[in-house]
């Protein structure tokens, strides 16, 4: 499933941003659309685009951002996590399916299902957390099939817009009895 800096699934790979997908990266990041109703644009422009792809800041252990694409037809969208510096035993993920026809088709699930095994599995994580805005009923849904739990419901700052949200959190026992990380019906 992990070959090297690629998680491959059975529909996707994900793997390191390169120069070559600067102005895919940078068109999505100043996109309502590739962002959807419920996360903000973060608006990188070019130079700040290619710094964060060619240095290290976003391809390290503790702070990785992928390029999702279908393994026949190119890039869908990005999945980003971090451990938290104050518990680096905790990672927090943020996914992205930029381009909205291929929403609703498990792409997201299935996504954050490979990184999430990766990151109990390989990064020895005890637990994984996501934050989304009340109403995003699509990735709640994601959520409940990959036994995430709502932890607590708090004010949070998207890009200078203030949202309501879910935190979710799912821990390491859970993960282990869960058998959607055991059994790969994609
Ligand atoms: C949220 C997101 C990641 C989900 O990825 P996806 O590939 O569309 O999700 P999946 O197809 O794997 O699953 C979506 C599920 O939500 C359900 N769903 C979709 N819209 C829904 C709605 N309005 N209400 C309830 N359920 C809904 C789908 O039916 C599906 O569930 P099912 O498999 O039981 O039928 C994706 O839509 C996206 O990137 N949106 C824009 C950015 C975003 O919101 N990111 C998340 C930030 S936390």
């Amino acid at each position: 499933m992990i070959f090297g800096d690629k998680i491959m699934t059975p529909r996707l790979r994900m793997r390191r941003l390169v120069e070559g997908d600067l102005p895919l990266f940078i068109s999505w990041s100043n996109s309502d659309i590739a962002h959807g109703e419920y996360l903000t644009p973060d608006r990188i422009d070019s130079h700040n685009g290619r710094e964060i792809i060619t240095s290290e800041a976003c391809w390290q252990e503790q702070n990785r951002v992928f390029l999702i694409e279908l393994k026949d037809a190119g890039p869908i969208g990005t999945l980003h996590y971090w451990l938290r510096p104050e518990r680096r035993s905790c990672a927090v993920m943020a996914v992205k399916i930029a381009d909205p026809q291929q929403r609703n088709k498990g792409y997201g699930t299935e996504a954050q299902k490979y990184l999430i095994i990766h990151l109990f599995l390989r990064q020895k994580a005890q637990s994984v957390e996501m934050y989304t805005d009340i109403n995003n009923r699509s990735q709640q849904r994601c959520l409940a099939k990959l036994g995430f739990e709502l932890l607590e419901t708090l004010n949070y700052d998207d890009h200078q817009v203030k949202r309501v949200g879910h935190l979710f959190r799912m821990d390491a026992v859970n993960f282990l009895n869960n058998p959607v990380y055991q059994y790969h019906y994609e």
